[in-house]
């Protein structure tokens, strides 16, 4: 990730007015920097400033476009659309049909709302909200195959099949702000939770792999050190500091070696009046590498993973149902899965199907936020190399099964209040839920796996997929995970509908990446996917704000 700071913004400005920013490392090109080190050249966010305050953000848009200022991580300073825009040019906002309901079409046609554009949605499915899913009691899920699962939980019970988790430099987090939905943390990480590899008598808490592992580490580190290993690398004081932070790193004892019996590795009986009873020692160093229980350290190393992490209040569907809100539920209609998309002349024609036969919506523009896979099946004029670029991502395998339990046993019985227990197993990870904590029940991940695990389960009914994820889950929990079961439902997305994948992967960002990036004509691309985000909200959101970016600031230029 780079913090750049674009040409300019309007965080603090008043509407329609744009600010600079203090200067900061920007996109600028090479010869536009030459330029304006010689002096007489006018810098690009020296421009844009002066365009900005004489027209507005519309002409700050337009201006953006004709210097080819596109966005190339993270949009900090993106303006939306607004009326305001257009009163300069005295063009009226466009008609814009937009394709999918997902995170990314619903975000597109918030944004173009804003400036008044009149969107139409087009989603395949009978709801909004694509893989941002939440299930609750009587929600219905239909696969591919045939198999229809019903969710029977409990009252305020949810499960959140597709999205679950929030980083707070996400854009996500900002639409949450905007749009009111409450959140409140997710627990990616838990000292509390189980590690577990095949053949292990036990699972082991991650409180006692980390320990282990860093313990370890540490002491070979600073036995190396103290042998002069590192002489040549390292000062006598750079030891010595280095030495002192093992220490407390791997809690080592004056030998240098690891207290194999470290407070750290938890305790069977906790302290109280009594001393407690620690867990016993640390196995050998030997054991511990083998036992491969280090997965736990690192699993929330990722800058996408670390703590905290978030989720809105009452299930992840807060986000889409808020969204579609804010766009008009009128103008979403739902059960319209599209048969074919073309360009016209002077705008775009999009087919689709719906209860009453065949339908067609014609629009001065089009975005398309499908799947990358299913977009190269429809009948098109985009293109060959169009059709050739979405075939270039691979979709991938994912899956989740909700466990719903009447008995909160892993607070009662474990002590584990959110976060996830590690596998090596086909299941991966067992999600303990982020919300309820000391209600009466609650509901259990007992798979989120992906790729060849994911498959695994892919090709199973429901039940052979519960069978399945109740036998793995009881190598660490014990009988009770299958006996005090009450309902379950899995997922497997590449069996749903107008899906069919957990996300699309590149294998590079090549050039199909970048032709998707531009529009084919009236149609832009939107989705995660097209994002080095890809499989998070954020990516659809970032990816939606540049397609309407790009839409508008052509809106803003074209003359008829
Ligand atoms: N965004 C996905 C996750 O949180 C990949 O696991």
């Amino acid at each position: 990730m780079s913090d750049e700071t674009g040409p300019a913004r309007a965080d603090d400005a008043a509407p329609g007015a744009v600010t600079p920013t203090a200067e900061a490392p920007t996109a600028e090109t090479a010869p536009a920097k030459a330029a304006s080190a010689k002096g007489g050249g006018l810098t690009r966010r020296a421009l844009l400033v002066g365009v900005g305050a004489a027209g507005g953000a519309g002409a700050m848009f337009a201006a953006m476009g004709a210097l080819g200022l596109v966005p190339e991580s993270q949009d900090r300073n993106f303006t939306p659309p607004q009326r305001s825009d257009f009163s300069l040019t005295g063009r009226a906002a466009a008609e814009v049909v937009v394709i999918g309901a997902g995170v990314a079409g619903l975000t597109c046609a918030y944004e173009l709302g804003k400036a008044g554009y009149d969107c139409t949605v087009l989603e395949a499915s009978g709801r909004v909200g694509g893989r941002n899913l939440t299930l609750r009691a009587g929600d219905r899920l239909d696969e591919l195959g045939g198999e229809t699962q019903t969710a029977e939980f409990a009252e305020g019970v949810y499960f959140n099949a597709g999205a679950a988790r929030i980083a707070p430099w996400m854009v996500t987090m900002d639409y949450c702000r905007e749009l009111g939905v409450p959140v409140e943390i997710f627990v990616n990480n838990n000292a509390s939770a189980y590690v577990y590899t095949r053949g292990m008598a036990a699972p082991a808490r991650a409180r006692a792999a980390r320990a282990d592992l860093y313990g370890y580490v540490a002491e070979l580190l600073a036995k190396a050190s103290n042998a002069g290993a590192l002489n040549r690398r390292l000062t006598a004081d750079d030891r010595e500091r280095l030495a002192e932070f093992l220490r407390r790193f791997g809690d080592l004892g004056p030998d240098l070696a690891y207290r194999r019996d470290s407070r750290r590795r938890g305790f069977e009986t906790y302290p109280g009046v009594g001393e407690g009873v620690p867990v016993g020692p640390a196995s050998s160093m030997r054991d511990v590498l083998a036992a491969g229980t280090g997965r736990y350290v690192t699993m929330d190393f990722g800058y996408d993973q670390v703590m905290p992490m978030f989720q809105p209040v009452g299930g992840m569907d807060a986000i889409t149902e808020a969204l579609a809100d804010a766009v008009g539920r009128d103008r979403i209609r739902t059960g319209t899965p599209v048969t074919g998309i073309r360009n016209l002349a002077d705008g775009v024609e999009v087919t689709y199907r719906d209860g009453e036969g065949n339908g067609v919506v014609r629009a001065d523009y089009c975005v398309v936020t499908m799947p990358p896979h299913l977009l190269a099946r429809l009948p098109h004029n985009l293109g060959a190399p169009v059709t050739a670029a979405l075939r270039t991502p691979v979709p991938v395998s994912a899956g989740k099964i909700g466990l719903e339990y009447g008995r909160r046993w892993w607070e009662i019985d474990d002590r584990i209040y959110g976060g996830a227990s590690e596998t090596d197993l086909d299941i991966t990870h067992i999600w303990y839920p982020s919300y309820g904590f000391h209600s009466e029940g609650g509901l259990v991940v007992g798979y989120y796996n992906v790729e060849e695990n994911a498959e695994a389960y892919t090709g199973l009914s429901h039940r052979e997929r519960r069978n399945r994820a109740l036998t793995q889950g009881k190598k660490i929990h014990g009988e009770k995970y299958r006996a005090e079961l009450r309902s379950s439902v899995s997922i497997a997305w590449k069996r749903q509908p107008y899906i069919e994948g957990g996300w699309a992967s590149w294998p590079s960002f090549d050039a199909a990446f970048d032709l998707l990036q531009r529009p084919a004509g009236r149609v832009y691309l939107a989705g995660d996917w097209l994002t080095h985000l890809t499989a998070w909200q954020a990516g659809a959101m970032e990816s939606a704000r540049r397609a309407v970016t790009d839409l508008h600031r052509r809106a803003l230029q074209t003359t008829s």
